[in-house]
């Protein structure tokens, strides 16, 4: 069991587009199983490889709730063959502690990819958690972030400079009213 480091904005490996993985042995196992342990500790819903610092086209993603059976999902080297309709929803991200706004996503894909032996496959994801977890890590497969698609830049910019992100001061003016979020909806990725 090993948990690494992840790496937070504005580390440049962040920005990095990643390598394809060609080679399926016991290294990248070892990998996949330092990011499972990472991301559970970390209680994210999903992680790619570069937030690890490994510049490599990996991501996992786990959208079991605090008390059902763990849902470990891999995917390398992944592509996304088709996308419709849209759904707007917050999202969070594991190299941006603390930081949450709205992002606008596709509903549906359909998704490409080589499971942990190399085998090619295939899945249709209609909506929901998983949608939006594999699109937030497929973007950090390509070097893109969150912080680049926000529904409001403001709310974003808000956001990032509360949590220490981006430099300039927030006076508050009036009491915050929590944001009724409902977990199991929530991507923290
Ligand atoms: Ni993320």
């Amino acid at each position: 069991m090993a948990s690494l480091e992840i790496r937070q904005y504005p580390d440049e490996i962040l920005r990095q587009p990643t390598k394809k993985i060609t080679k399926f042995d016991t290294s990248l196992r070892k990998l996949v199983q330092d990011m499972f342990d990472t991301m559970y500790q970390a209680d994210g819903v999903g992680l790619a490889a570069p937030q690890i610092g490994v510049s490599k086209q990996i991501l996992i993603i786990d959208t079991a709730g605090e008390n059902e059976a763990k849902r470990p999902m891999v995917f390398i080297n992944p592509r996304i063959l088709n996308s419709s309709g849209e759904m707007i929803g917050l999202e969070g991200c594991l190299s941006f502690p603390g930081v949450f706004f709205e992002v606008k996503r596709a509903e549906n894909i359909i998704v490409k990819f080589q499971n942990i032996n190399g085998k090619d496959q295939k899945i249709d994801v209609k909506g929901g958690l998983l949608s939006r977890a594999i699109q937030h890590e497929i973007d950090h497969l390509e070097g893109a972030l969150f912080i680049d698609k926000p529904i409001s830049k403001l709310s974003a910019d808000l956001e990032l400079t509360k949590h220490g992100f981006l430099d300039g001061d927030i006076i508050e003016c009036e009491p915050q009213t929590p944001l009724a979020i409902n977990a199991n909806e929530l991507v923290n990725a």
